[in-house]
């Protein structure tokens, strides 16, 4: 929202499969307010809704609207729900964040920026954590796929010059 609301001009495309996790009243919700800032600031909003682990999707979007900046959020998020249900986190987390830097990679994407977890300090005895603390140690699937985005992505920028920024949480 704060994005949209400093974009006087320009194309937003959110990506989103809406799923249940969360309440989906209070993400259509949300989508309506991003709709309604975006036109009063004059700037233009597309909203698609599919699952980043679909390639051929994710590829077609990246391909149709050229985007410069990608802000990835998308996840499955949530710590206890890893342990019932990891085949989620790796279809969201690992197989649709690969799709992602895929699509950055064949699409000279100038930016990336997505977020990591605090999740990640896993068994780490130190707090406060810090950005420099070793993060070998997780205790949960869904650390570890956080941490994977962070080894995947550092390959990508090293590899094709994908400058990324990755955010704590
Ligand atoms: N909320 C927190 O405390 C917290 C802490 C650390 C990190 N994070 C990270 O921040 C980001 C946002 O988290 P959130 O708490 O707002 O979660 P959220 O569930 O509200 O937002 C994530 C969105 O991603 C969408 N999504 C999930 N899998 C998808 C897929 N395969 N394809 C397309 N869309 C998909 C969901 O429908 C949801 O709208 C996530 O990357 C999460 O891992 C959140």
């Amino acid at each position: 929202m704060r994005l949209l609301r400093e974009l006087s001009s320009g194309h937003i495309i959110s990506f989103d499969s809406m799923n249940d996790y969360y309440d989906v009243s209070l993400k259509e919700y949300r989508l309506a307010e991003i709709e309604k800032t975006a036109k009063s600031n004059k700037a233009k909003q597309t909203f698609i809704k599919g699952n980043l682990a679909d390639k051929e999707l994710v590829d077609e979007v990246f391909t149709e609207y050229r985007l410069d900046i990608v802000v990835n959020l998308a996840a499955q998020a949530g710590v206890r729900y890893s342990i019932e249900h990891p085949d989620v986190y790796i279809e969201s987390n690992i197989i649709g964040f690969v799709n992602i830097l895929e699509a950055c990679r064949h699409n000279l994407v100038e930016h990336l920026v997505y977020v990591s977890s605090s999740s990640v300090y896993g068994g780490n005895r130190k707090v406060p954590f810090s950005t420099d603390d070793k993060v070998d140690n997780p205790v949960i699937l869904y650390a570890a796929t956080k941490k994977s985005n962070e080894l995947l992505a550092h390959v990508y920028l090293k590899l094709y010059n994908i400058p990324k920024v990755c955010r704590m949480v």
